[in-house]
């Protein structure tokens, strides 16, 4: 069962709305400290995706949750009532959950800070305009907390498994434990944030027997961040992991902002997003180009295997049964290295790519010493343009050297036509991020 359906069909707790159920609009947004967080640490997240069980022993709130005892209005909701801020009402209870996840962490009023914390809510017919001015006035104030015990939060005391008559749901702790679970039933389904898998709940309606999640187990949840390489755990989410990669790939990070919603980006991590494998999954390229490899274990072994050669088709990847993802590790950029990554949609926030590329590229005396460039969106996988690779190599790093790399690419990749954009644009646009790399990388 979602969260969403639980508070609002066995809680009866329905200022939470359901817009879209597929982490779009933010209209079912709430706030949660997860277990251990102590600190006044919430995060807003889309119920709408979450398992119940992700809330073992967390702490919740809703938008019921924010009023005063007396039923005085939280800051957040005043604000929103005196810029005019709301009209029909239906986005207004998870603006207000983003507005007060972003208030309580202390961020300043700055446009990019309040657009960022923003940009997973939808509102159809208020217009943002009010809803920012509402967000720039609670910025930096202190957050009220009204209804919550935070020290009850500290010394919570987890369950570990949850089931009913057909399904069930683990929460182990630490890595024995998951090993242990996947030895008794290795068919069990492993869950991370749930963004990806959680739509086969909140959409398709099915019910999965065995789930394993792997939000709470401490070595999954690490990140090392050591001299040769950035090693994050197979849990890490993208908030978690956003940091680090800010300081060892910023183009990176840059990205990640762009993964989603902030909501989204509080839940999903970035193994489940190399396990989807999708051809337009955003971290692919940059992995594949940064040589990244992927740490496996099972209760047999352990391996290791570039990030590469882990998907093996449409949505396909090569983990063995039992197996799970326990790390990824992405070498550091070495002297001279560069590293870049543009992704092409059709909206800037909480739209998937039509092509996206990340190119490693090193320059020495004007040429290309090595490149590796890997494109997602040209073809059923992320992929490496070796022809364009090949064919820059060597080479006097100018726009000349590009004038005809379009035929090239095209050597690497038959890309199709979609919704998202032609053929034709994905090979243009594609050859036309490489020029834009020229002249950022010189
Ligand atoms: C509104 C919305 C916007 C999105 N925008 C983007 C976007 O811009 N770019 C993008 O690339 N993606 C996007 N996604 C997709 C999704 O958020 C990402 O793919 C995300 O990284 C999935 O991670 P997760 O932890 O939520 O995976 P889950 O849904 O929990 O799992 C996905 C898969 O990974 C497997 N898995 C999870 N953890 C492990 C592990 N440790 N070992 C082995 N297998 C594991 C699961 O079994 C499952 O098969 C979006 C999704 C939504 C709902
Ligand atoms: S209902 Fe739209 S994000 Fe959850
Ligand atoms: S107030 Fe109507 S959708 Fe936002």
């Amino acid at each position: 069962m979602t969260v969403l359906d639980y508070l609002r069909g066995v809680r009866r707790l329905t200022g939470t709305k359901e817009g879209c159920a597929e982490g779009d609009c933010g209209a079912c947004a709430i706030a949660v400290a997860q277990p251990g967080a102590g600190e006044q640490h919430y995060q807003a997240v889309n119920s709408c995706l979450m398992m119940l069980p992700q809330l073992d022993g967390a702490s919740v709130l809703t938008v019921e949750g924010l009023a005063g005892k007396d039923g005085a209005l939280h800051p957040v909701q005043q604000a929103l009532v005196e810029t005019d801020g709301t009209q029909c009402g239906f986005c207004t209870p998870g603006f207000v959950m983003a507005m007060f996840a972003f208030q309580q962490a202390g961020e300043k009023a700055s446009d990019d800070a309040i657009h960022e914390a923003l940009a997973g809510n939808l509102c159809r017919c208020t217009g943002y305009r009010p809803i920012v001015d509402a967000c720039r006035k609670i910025a930096g104030k202190p957050a009220g907390f009204a209804n919550v015990d935070l020290d009850a939060l500290k010394q919570t005391k987890l369950d570990g498994e949850y089931s009913s008559e057909k399904e069930r749901f683990f929460t182990p702790q630490n890595v024995e434990t998951l090993l242990l679970v996947l030895r008794w039933l290795p068919d069990a389904v492993l869950l991370g944030g749930g963004t990806d898998l959680g739509l086969l709940v909140s959409k398709e309606r099915k019910r999965l027997p065995a789930v394993i999640w792997t939000g709470q187990i401490r070595e999954l949840k690490e990140i090392r961040d050591e001299p040769g390489a950035l090693q994050l755990g197979g849990a890490v989410t993208y908030t978690e992991a956003l940091p680090y990669l800010d300081k060892a790939f910023p183009s990176f990070g840059a990205l990640v902002r762009r993964i989603g919603s902030r909501q989204i980006r509080n839940l999903g991590t970035i193994a489940g997003n190399i396990a989807t494998a999708s051809p337009i999954g955003d971290t692919l390229p940059c992995l594949i180009a940064l040589e990244a490899k992927i740490a496996l274990r099972s209760e047999k072994a352990s391996r290791e295997i570039p990030v590469e050669e882990f998907i093996t088709g449409y949505r396909k990847i090569a983990l063995n049964k039992g197996e799970f993802i326990a790390s990824i590790l992405i070498p550091r950029l070495g002297a001279g290295q560069q590293f870049f990554v543009y992704k092409l949609s059709k909206r800037f926030d909480q739209d998937i790519s039509a092509v996206i590329a990340a190119f490693r590229v090193e320059i020495a005396g004007g040429r290309v010493k090595k490149l590796r460039a890997a494109y997602g969106g040209m073809a059923a996988t992320p992929k490496r343009a070796a022809a364009v690779e090949a064919a820059l190599t060597g080479k006097p790093w100018t726009q000349e050297t590009l004038s005809n790399i379009d035929a090239v690419l095209a050597e690497d990749f038959t890309p199709m036509d979609d919704q998202r954009a032609s053929a034709k644009y994905r090979l243009r646009a594609g050859a036309n991020l490489l020029r834009r790399l020229q002249m950022e990388a010189s």
